[in-house]
């Protein structure tokens, strides 16, 4: 629907191009409105300006970017666009299709990109081999944080298995701490669904799943524990949960009052802003049963046309800023994720994102890499966003049991999937 909206008022959206854009202006669409968040953002602000170029935030609120992703919509078709946004997955293509990305080909060959970035990152920023898109960093999705002080009062050991989670909560909560903390936001719900997926399935049925959009696996037995898993774990989020942010929900594991959040590693960020150190404070393991699995997210900036040669040559500086070595390093330090770039330095990176770094190189080589389907990697938007509807709704509602569920993704798949 949004798309067909999009497409019938392309013309006029295209004529308006950037027709207004001041020299120095950089207007940039993200959606990193967190503490940890915004201080990695500082360092990209930074790094224009001292180009000469004056930054202009165009920042949504709303972690995972479905509100971000609505508002540019919305910009686009009334014919302003703004000069670049935080755009990832197969919308970097739709984007793309529709004739409203620049060409950035040139800028990626004199920077070597080709030879700089993993296949799997490489291939996610081109449109008919041409890359339309710059990518940041690569965010593990398939992580698990604990208190451990939490942990060590309630007399709990770090769950192995989504199971001996469940098993623990009892304990978790009489010793007067909330099991998981959580946000009631269906991108929330979403992500630890994955997470879940991931564990209880393996790399191979999550991939069937998720990027194949396989009928058969989103039927199976297996995506019926699956589901029956997920639902087991409403009842370990505190009743507060209801459309808490992310990073209100990471704070409770920081200040000791949940055990553990199932979420990216955008919530290290969070971690290290408030000066907490990996191993000392809290602890990053895989989720369970998830540890030879990897869910990559990779943030990056799609570039909108422009006619004027000096808001081209500001594209320019930004696609060349965002893929600078120093630059990587420093901004993912603050992030919690990992620089895009192949061997990137690692030394002044901490423990979590040392074994992010390694596991994305040893899942890429073992088949165990998959996209992350809650962070807009994995499937065409329309199916993204019609699964996480249904996941999210399964999981707040009592009455509506794994087998019905079921039914209503392969529908979700069937409605939105592109023809194949
Ligand atoms: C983005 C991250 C962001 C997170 C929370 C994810 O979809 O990739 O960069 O920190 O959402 O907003």
């Amino acid at each position: 629907m949004i798309k067909k909206l999009k497409q019938s008022l392309l013309a006029a959206a295209l004529a308006a191009l950037c027709g207004h854009t001041h020299a120095a202006d950089v207007e940039v669409l993200h959606w990193w409105t967190s503490g940890g968040e915004a201080k990695a953002l500082a360092e990209l602000t930074k790094k224009l300006e001292a180009n000469g170029h004056r930054w202009r935030d165009f920042s949504v609120t709303g972690g995972g970017g479905d509100n971000a992703m609505l508002l540019l919509k919305t910009r686009v078709v009334s014919g302003y666009p703004p000069m670049a946004a935080q755009i990832k997955g197969p919308e970097i293509r739709d984007w793309a299709e529709d004739g409203l990305l620049a060409d950035i080909g040139d800028i990626a060959k004199a920077g070597n990109w080709d030879a700089t970035l993993p296949t799997v990152v490489a291939n996610a920023m081109k449109y008919e081999g041409r890359y339309v898109a710059a990518p940041v960093n690569v965010h593990r999705v398939n992580w698990m944080w604990i208190n451990p002080e939490v942990l060590k009062k309630a007399g709990v050991e770090p769950p192995a298995s989504w199971d001996a989670l469940i098993a623990s909560a009892e304990n978790i909560r009489k010793a007067g701490f909330i099991p998981i903390a959580h946000g009631g936001q269906p991108w929330q719900d979403f992500t630890l669904f994955e997470s879940v997926a991931l564990g209880v399935g393996g790399a191979d049925f999550y991939r069937k799943a998720f990027v194949t959009l396989d009928p058969a696996t989103l039927q199976s037995a297996t995506m019926t524990k699956v589901l029956d898993t997920f639902k087991s774990l409403r009842k370990l989020i505190d009743a507060g949960a209801n459309n808490r942010e992310w990073s209100a929900a990471t704070a409770l594991v920081i200040n000791g009052k949940a055990a553990v959040q199932f979420m990216g590693d955008w919530a290290k960020g969070e971690f290290a802003r408030a000066g907490k150190q990996p191993g000392r404070d809290y602890l990053c393991l895989a989720a369970p049963g998830s540890d030879k699995a990897y869910t990559y997210n990779i943030d990056s900036f799609a570039f909108f046309r422009q006619r004027q040669d000096d808001a081209r040559k500001a594209q320019a500086d930004l696609a060349n800023a965002l893929m600078g070595a120093e630059f990587q390093e420093n901004f993912n330090l603050a992030k919690g994720s990992i620089p895009a770039r192949t061997n990137a330095r690692m030394d002044r990176f901490d423990d979590c994102a040392k074994r992010s770094a390694e596991a994305f190189r040893a899942t890429a080589q073992s088949g165990g890499l998959v996209p992350s389907i809650a962070h807009r990697m994995a499937a065409p938007e329309a199916v993204q966003s019609a699964m996480q509807a249904v996941v999210s709704s399964f999981f707040n509602d009592p009455a509506m049991n794994s087998r019905e569920a079921q039914t209503r993704l392969v529908q979700a798949v069937s409605a939105n999937a592109p023809q194949r």
